[in-house]
């Protein structure tokens, strides 16, 4: 079955990056499964993409909830539309300064950004062995391929994810799956408005080349690339940063 005829599954895609991906796939013909924990955001969604109704299902869950994400997936996911993508953009951080951090707010984070992404990943790999292969995106972020200040446990769970992609493209890869990482830098949307505040934007634009944030469309169109299968068919084990080419550079001119 090719990729494009299928179900993608987009994980916190009720907003910001995820919902810019779900809609990237559904003006190309795609049928995507949305799956978010805020009903807030679910219901925002389902009006934003209520041309694609045919094509796109909705459900609420938590991606540290385990044994309700394998009710979901065996109650959404049907034989007809075989699950061909995942995209884990479920996530969220905050600036803490390393001395600040608690052990309560690392290991919460990790518990969505890292592990989260992994019980889904096995789940919908587990799937895609059987049913002829797939792709799969984890959205990482440029904070965990530096030491960004306040990101000690941010950047963790995203570096974790970076290792997580090499490992899992290595064992799929006998199985049609490919597995891809994008690593965001400073992109628009309501979680990047609430961590970064005003002088921490102002940072961001001075730090990134092209002097400016990114939108929640350049990521998908990143992410879509690779989830597609004829674009991407060799493309499997990478780092994409989709981030005006901060970790690209070194001293910035003025
Ligand atoms: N915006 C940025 O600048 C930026 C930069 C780098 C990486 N990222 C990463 O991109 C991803 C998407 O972020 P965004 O900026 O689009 O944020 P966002 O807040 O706009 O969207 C995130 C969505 O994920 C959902 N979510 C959060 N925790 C969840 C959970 N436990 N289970 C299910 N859904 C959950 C939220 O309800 C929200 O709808 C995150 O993983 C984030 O770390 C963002």
């Amino acid at each position: 079955m090719p990729e494009s005829f299928g179900t993608t599954i987009v994980t916190g895609g009720a907003s910001g990056i995820g919902l810019a991906t779900a809609c990237w796939l559904l003006a190309r013909g795609r049928s995507v499964l949305v799956l978010d924990q805020s009903k807030a955001n679910l219901e925002a969604a389902k009006a934003a993409l209520n041309e694609y109704s045919a094509r796109v299902d909705f459900a609420e869950l938590d991606v540290t909830d385990e044994s309700r994400m394998l009710e979901v997936i065996a109650s959404h996911v049907t034989a007809d539309s075989p699950l061909v993508g995942l995209v884990n953009s479920a996530g969220y951080g905050k600036d803490i300064p390393f001395l600040e951090t608690s052990s309560k707010v690392f290991r919460d984070m990790l518990e969505v950004n890292l592990v989260g992404t992994f019980s889904i990943s096995r789940e919908v790999a587990r799937r895609m062995v059987t049913s002829g292969g797939g792709s799969i995106v984890h959205i990482a972020s440029v904070s965990g391929l530096i030491g960004n200040k306040g990101r000690s446990a941010y950047g963790a769970t995203k570096a974790a994810l970076v290792n997580l992609t090499q490992v899992m493209s290595n064992e799929l890869a006998r199985h049609g799956i490919r597995v891809n990482c994008v690593c965001p830098g400073p992109i628009e949307t309501p979680l990047a408005a609430a961590a970064h505040g005003g002088a921490g934007k102002k940072l961001w634009e001075q730090a990134v080349p092209m002097k400016r944030y990114g939108s929640p469309k350049e990521v998908a169109s990143a992410v879509g690339f690779l989830l597609d299968a004829e674009a991407s068919s060799y493309v499997t084990g990478q780092v994409l940063s989709v981030d005006g080419g901060f970790i690209g550079s070194g001293l910035l001119p003025d």
